[in-house]
């Protein structure tokens, strides 16, 4: 069985390879309802243990438990690592085994209660494409692949959101696109992060040309954004709510704001027990400023901004932006991109599944869609210089590096000058006319490297770094692997003594 698995921050996404046709996956939950996505929650229950999905849903509900939206926003922060834990039912227990654990729940609910049930055969694989946001960190990439292998899935490849989306908007509307118009824009707002990325298309081949994105900014952010609309309406103070009533206040926020159509006028939104009657050009007028920095945030990949100061279209080889990611639903985002970019701006007909559609497409061996993909982050390392008193910086990666189809690999030779070698690798959006990293820095991982064979074997973390003049001939190797995972190996070319590290496995 070959699937697209779109693991979301509010919702997962699943779609099926079927001759040619990639249906939604649907789930069942305990009443036996039909739901076209399985929810992106834990609840930890005092007898049960951890629950994730709908069971978690419905024993929060039942039982009063806290529900656990956070598990994806988790691994985004900059500084998560593999050790890195959340904290449940006053336990401290590792992220990425919360992770292993719901993708677990995930696998057995698409086994035993989903529209495709019936259709496993005893023993039958998953093989999956998998996703995360554009600007995911390393680490994120890393302990996403793990998990899903943990949870037993056969990992056919990693991609970026945007880019599958890429793939069910050409399988959708291939037309749009002809020998003028090669480019499209996928503006995908989901539940937490916002991402962008311009496109190549040339008929099934896929080439990334850039990305730009916010992994901070989503639907979420409407919520809260309605949540202080209601508030104000009826003159409320949100400091007189407690932490559990303005959660509730923020989930009704978010089922009002799902329930807006063109038409609608008013939300009635229940604020701890009194109903406040919001109009919506209220929550619009507030809501605007968060889908203007989402267009900020793309303006790059039009290629800036026109005389007045606007980003257009213009006569750039642009076919559309197309609207994916359930956030996208709200109607005043398309509204507020077409007075910007006119009839370029299509709405995909289901945006919260596209990635999922676009990802069963990127599994889908005979669909024969190819991708070139970029890293979209830059990759380099600080060093100590000058006996310890400085640090140089060296780009190992720069963000529009392809990544995808084949390892690439990056080498570097010399003989250190330093007793021990203090790698500090990071990621960041760019690099500065100086060419040092700047905008969203994530440090990576350190290692420590004993250029000085006598320091080999001992903790080098008390060892102070001094110069003492040339050392042995010392190889870097960098290498990507097709799913975007970094590895390096420090290696003493003399007597091949190496030190290797994949990258987000011990940050
Ligand atoms: N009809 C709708 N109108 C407005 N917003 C909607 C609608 N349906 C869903 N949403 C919002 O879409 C968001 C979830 O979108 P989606 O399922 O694409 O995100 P996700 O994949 O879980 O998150 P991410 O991609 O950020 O990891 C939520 O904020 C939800 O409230
Ligand atoms: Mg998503």
């Amino acid at each position: 069985m070959r699937l697209g698995i779109d693991l979301g921050t509010t919702r997962t996404l699943v779609a099926r390879v079927d001759r040619g046709n990639y249906p939604v996956v649907t789930f069942f939950d305990a009443e036996g309802d039909a739901h076209d996505h399985f929810p992106s929650v834990a609840a930890h229950h005092p007898e049960r243990g951890l629950l994730f999905g709908f069971l978690a849903l419905e024993a929060a509900r039942t039982d009063d438990l806290r529900v656990i939206r956070s598990i994806k926003r988790r691994l985004a922060y900059p500084d998560v690592n593999t050790q890195t834990t959340m904290s449940i039912g006053g336990q401290p227990v590792p992220i990425v085994d919360v992770l292993a654990g719901f993708l677990t729940a995930l696998r057995t609910a698409i086994i035993e209660q989903s529209s495709i049930t019936d259709e496993f055969g005893a023993d039958e694989d998953i093989e999956t494409m998998i996703a995360v946001p554009a600007h995911a960190p390393g680490v994120q990439r890393y302990l996403t692949l793990e998990a899903f292998r943990r949870a037993g899935f056969d990992v056919l490849g990693v991609v970026n959101e945007p880019s599958a989306a890429g793939f069910e908007y050409t399988h959708r509307q291939p037309r749009t696109l002809n020998s003028k118009r090669t480019q499209v824009i996928i503006y995908d707002l989901g539940g937490g992060t916002f991402d962008s990325s311009l496109i190549r298309v040339d008929g099934t081949a896929h080439e990334v040309l850039d990305t730009a994105g916010n992994n901070r900014l989503g639907g979420d952010d409407f919520d809260v954004t309605l949540a202080q609309v209601a508030l104000a309406t009826i003159k409320r103070d949100p400091n007189t709510l407690d932490v559990r009533s303005f959660e509730r206040l923020v989930d009704d926020s978010r089922s009002a704001k799902e329930s807006i159509n063109p038409q609608t006028r008013r939300l009635a939104i229940d604020v701890d027990g009194t109903y406040a009657t919001v109009p919506v050009a209220d929550f619009y007028a507030e809501a605007v400023s968060l889908v203007d920095r989402t267009v900020e945030t793309m303006t790059p990949l039009i290629g800036g901004l026109d005389d007045q100061g606007q980003a257009s279209l213009g006569d750039t080889e642009v076919a559309g932006i197309y609207l994916v990611g359930g956030a996208s639903g709200l109607p005043l985002v398309a509204r507020r991109l077409r007075e910007q970019f006119g009839r370029r701006v299509h709405r995909s007909p289901y945006p919260a599944a596209s990635t999922a559609i676009g990802l069963a497409i990127a599994a889908d061996e005979t669909a024969g869609f190819s991708l070139r993909d970029r890293l979209s982050r830059g990759f380099g390392v600080f060093r100590e210089a000058d006996d310890g008193q400085g640090i140089s910086f060296d780009q190992i990666f720069d963000r529009t590096t392809v990544t995808g189809e084949d390892t690439f690999e990056v080498i570097r030779r010399y003989r250190p000058q330093h007793n021990i070698g203090w790698f500090r690798f990071v990621e960041y959006a760019h690099v500065d006319s100086h060419d040092l990293p700047t905008g969203d820095i994530v440090p990576f991982a350190e290692l420590l490297f004993p250029y000085a064979r006598e320091l080999r074997g001992t903790d080098l973390t008390e060892v102070p770094v001094k110069r003492v003049g040339e050392g042995p001939m010392i190889e870097e190797r960098y290498l990507i692997d097709p799913h975007g995972i970094v590895e390096v190996h420090v290696t003493d070319l003399n007597n091949n003594y190496t030190i290797s590290r994949v990258l987000g496995e011990n940050a």
